[in-house]
Order: C-alpha cells, then sequence, then structure tokens
C-alpha cells in the first residue's frame, strides 16, 4: 500500500453561517465541525495530515494544536488554490491524497476507507466521493458521459438548467494521486461565476490528459452534508445526535426519549444506565453502569461511578464515585471530587471540594474550597464561609463531625473527627475532635411579654 496523506480544507470564511465564530470551529453534539472531520482521518493512520487554515488561522491553530501540520491560504481564491498551499509539505512526495472538506462533519472512517479502497482497485489519478441528493441545490453536479464515465463536475452556480437537473453531487471528499494533484493544479483556471480557483476542475484537466478518473458513490448522502449556513448545522446536529445516542443505545444504555438527549461524541455510557430526557452528556465525560441519570440534567467533562443516580442537577469538571445520589436541583462545580454512597441533596452547591464516603449533605448547603472527611453530617443550610471578598480559605471537616443546621463555618477552620456542630453556630475557631462546639446567642425569653396592651400587634 502506497503513502497516504490527508489534507483538510479549512481556510474559507464561511459567509453564509452569519457568525462571528470561524465556520469549521461550529460545534456539532459539542465538537468543532472540523475536529470530527480531524478525528475520522487520525483513525485511519496517515502519514501526514495537512489542515489549510486562512481566515481565523490562529483560533483553529489553538484549537487543533499539534494534531495536524498547516498551510496557510492568504486569501481564500477557492478550493484548487486552497490545497495548493500544501505543495511546500506534500508536493514531492509519492502515494495517495485525500482532500476533505472542514465543514463536512458527519463523513465517517469508514466511508474514507472504502473511497481509498476503490480509488486503489480502479488505479485511477483522482476518485472523486459522490452521492445522490434529494436536494442538490448549492452543490457541485457529477457529469458523466454516456457510458456512464466521469467527465467533470460542474459548480451549482456554474450549471446549466439541465446540469442542475443531476442528483449526482460532488462530496467535497477525493482521492488524488499526490504528484498529479499538484502537477494539474497549476492548470486551474478560475474562469468561472464565483471567479475561484475550483478543485473540482482537476478532474477534467486529468481527464483530457487521457488519465483515468473515478467516482465512488456512496449510498449515504447523510455522510456527506457540508454545512454552509445554521439549517444544516442544524440538521448535522440531529443526525450526529441520533447516531451517537443509537450507538448507545445498541451498547445497552437505556434512552428513554432520544429526541430529547445530548451526548457529545466523546463521552461514553455504561451498560444499563438509564438516561431520562433532557439529559446532556458533554465533553469527555465517562459514566459508568446502572447509573440513572436526568431527567434535566447536564454533565460536562465528568467521571461518574456506577450506580449513581443524579436527578435534574448539573456537574462540571468533577469525578463522582459508586452509588452517589445527586439532586434533584444540586450543582457540582469544577474540582471536586465526591466518593461512594454519598449523598447530595435538593439547592446544595459544591465547588473545588472532596466529599468522603457516605457523608451527607441533603439540603440547601454550600460546600466550597473544602474537605470534608467520611461519614460527615452536613445538615440542612449549613455552609462553609470560604471567601473574605479577596481570597479564598479553606474547611476541613473531619471524619463522623455532625454540622447542625444553618451553621456557618468560617474558613480557614478545622472541626474534628465526630465533633458536633450545634444548629444556627458560626464557627470561626478550630474545633477538636469530639467536641460540642455551641457559637449563638443564648435564647431569651419574656413571659406574657404580649399580653401587655403596648407590645400587641394590629
Ligand atoms: C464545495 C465544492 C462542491 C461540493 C461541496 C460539498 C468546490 C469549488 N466546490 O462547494 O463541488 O459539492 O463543496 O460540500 O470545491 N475553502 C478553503 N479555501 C477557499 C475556499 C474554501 O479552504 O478558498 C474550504 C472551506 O473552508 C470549506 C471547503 O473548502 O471547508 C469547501 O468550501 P465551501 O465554500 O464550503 O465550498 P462549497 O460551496 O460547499
Ligand atoms: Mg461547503
Amino acid at each position: 500500500m502506497s503513502n497516504r496523506y490527508a489534507v483538510i480544507l479549512a481556510a474559507g470564511q464561511g459567509t453564509r453561517m452569519k457568525s462571528k465564530l470561524y465556520k469549521v470551529l461550529h460545534p456539532v453534539c459539542g465538537k468543532p465541525m472540523v475536529q470530527h472531520v480531524v478525528d475520522q482521518v487520525s483513525a485511519l493512520g496517515f502519514e501526514e495530515i495537512v489542515t489549510i487554515v486562512g481566515f481565523g488561522a490562529e483560533k483553529v491553530k489553538t484549537h487543533l494544536g499539534e494534531q495536524v501540520k498547516y498551510a496557510v491560504q492568504e486569501k481564500q481564491l477557492g478550493t484548487g488554490h486552497a490545497v495548493l498551499q500544501a505543495e511546500s509539505l506534500l508536493g514531492q512526495k509519492k502515494g495517495v491524497t485525500i482532500v476533505l472538506c472542514g465543514d463536512t462533519p458527519l463523513l465517517t472512517s469508514e466511508t474514507i476507507d472504502q473511497l481509498l479502497a476503490h480509488h486503489e482497485a480502479e488505479q485511477a489519478k483522482v476518485t472523486v466521493l459522490t452521492a445522490e441528493a434529494k436536494d442538490p441545490t448549492g452543490y457541485g453536479r457529477l457529469i458523466r458521459n454516456e457510458e456512464g464515465l466521469v467527465e467533470r463536475i460542474v459548480e451549482h452556480k456554474d450549471a446549466s438548467d439541465a446540469e442542475r437537473a443531476i442528483t449526482e453531487i460532488n462530496t467535497g471528499t477525493y482521492c488524488f494521486d499526490n504528484v498529479a494533484l499538484f502537477e494539474s493544479l497549476k492548470q486551474v483556471k478560475n474562469n468561472n461565476v464565483q471567479g475561484e480557483y475550483y478543485l473540482p476542475d482537476v478532474i477534467e484537466i486529468l481527464k483530457s490528459q487521457g488519465e483515468k478518473v473515478a467516482a465512488f458513490k456512496t449510498d449515504s448522502f447523510e455522510e456527506t452534508l457540508g454545512v454552509n449556513d445554521r439549517v444544516a448545522l442544524a440538521e448535522a446536529e440531529a443526525i450526529m445526535k441520533r447516531r451517537i445516542n443509537n450507538k448507545w443505545m445498541r451498547e445497552g444504555v437505556t434512552i428513554i426519549d432520544p429526541e430529547q438527549t445530548y451526548i457529545s461524541s466523546d463521552a461514553t455510557i455504561g451498560q444499563d444506565t438509564t438516561l431520562y430526557p433532557g439529559t446532556m452528556i458533554l465533553g469527555e465525560t465517562v459514566i459508568g453502569e446502572d447509573c440513572q441519570i436526568g431527567p434535566n440534567t447536564e454533565i460536562l467533562d465528568s467521571k461518574i461511578g456506577n450506580g449513581t443516580v443524579i436527578r435534574q442537577s448539573v456537574v462540571h469538571d468533577s469525578e463522582i464515585g459508586k452509588d452517589v445520589k445527586i439532586g434533584p436541583f444540586a450543582h457540582i462545580r469544577p474540582a471536586s471530587q465526591i466518593e461512594d454512597e454519598v449523598r447530595i441533596g435538593n439547592f446544595v452547591e459544591v465547588k473545588k471540594a472532596s466529599i468522603g464516603k457516605g457523608s451527607k449533605a441533603s439540603h440547601l448547603s454550600y460546600i466550597g474550597d473544602a474537605e470534608i472527611g467520611k461519614d460527615v453530617n452536613f445538615s440542612c443550610g449549613s455552609i462553609t464561609v470560604n471567601y473574605d471578598g479577596k481570597n479564598k480559605y479553606k474547611t476541613k471537616v473531619e471524619d463522623g463531625a455532625f454540622i447542625g443546621c444553618n451553621s456557618n463555618l468560617i474558613a480557614p477552620v478545622t472541626i474534628g473527627k465526630g465533633a458536633l456542630i450545634a444548629a444556627g453556630s458560626t464557627i470561626t475557631e478550630d474545633v477538636p475532635s469530639d467536641a460540642l462546639s455551641i457559637a449563638r446567642a443564648r435564647q431569651t425569653t419574656k413571659e406574657q411579654y404580649m399580653v401587655k396592651s403596648t407590645n400587641k400587634i394590629d
């Protein structure tokens, strides 16, 4: 098998998106379109992947980093001109180069592989990936001769009415003999409606030189959807969402309402977990087996252990153990570590805190910048006072301590093992192990006070 290279076109401005965000960075199921393309290409183990960047180059480079090499297209003069920018990196190499668009996020590595296999079997100089489109508007059309052989591609804007009636479209993905690609690119002209150097013109050029040009038609138009505007972006999102949800259902995850469940393509979910409607599993989240997530729950870049239940809650950048119960209406903010069998109830916020096995904060608490031991009880309304307006301080609560209702633990402070904090206390000093601390004003009761006519309330 010959050497294989890939060029991803990502320099276009994406005018039709009408966006401040660079087109190929628009996310589909939480991941930028161009990253989807890079992932599918990377799975095939090419020698080199070159991404053509231009408008918004720095942002694409920041996102993709070292995953690919870059060639810059200063002016967006067309897809042919874009590929030519990779000449200094690839021009001299012998082998096969696949060219893809950064705006086709649904294309799979299986289809790219089939295209490569067809190209190699046909021993063609170029093989274009085509598909049948119900509505081919906007796409380049494949022109075949009477024998059905590929002649050329005509862009929608340049096409005659008869050509526009053709439904076999150019998907924007091609396989080229690398040397033939760069030689023929130099002959591409811009005498078309858009005044651009079109990459598909290479096909006609090679054909006129008597070279073999071929097409491989995929039966999945869906995969080849090119996202040029927000309508197509929503279509891509819906297709990708369905693809991801189907995959997890086949792996043994129950999704009560797939239409209302959003799973990032980088997330993983264990068997016999149930996802309820309105659940968003985002980023690189890992969810264990036998969990119940949702309804209306957002989990981002977090790890959730087996058997955990999370209802109507938000969890970001945190690690949750096994058999934990969270929610309804809890907020687990970044850098929190919640160990096995913990219970975090309604209206509890946890931030940058570790909570030991079996501990409970069942109602209305704030636990921030804290280290909470095992079997601690944070009663209703008790909070860590971690911020003085300038700096943040740490609260430490050791194993088995009981923090009574409506207590304020003013950090920095340590509550010793097994200590009891009386309800309503404001704790400013460390409490030793096994102590009882009461820090509240004593109650004063004035008997018969309300009987006096002057104190009566009208
Ligand atoms: C292109 C094809 C069309 C095909 C369609 C499939 C051409 C001339 N047309 O049209 O036949 O049916 O894709 O989706 O190739 N880009 C650059 N530099 C440029 C211009 C574009 O890098 O100067 C990049 C864009 O960022 C994009 C890709 O090339 O990722 C395709 O460009 P786009 O403008 O979307 O082309 P289409 O009109 O979709
Ligand atoms: Mg496009």
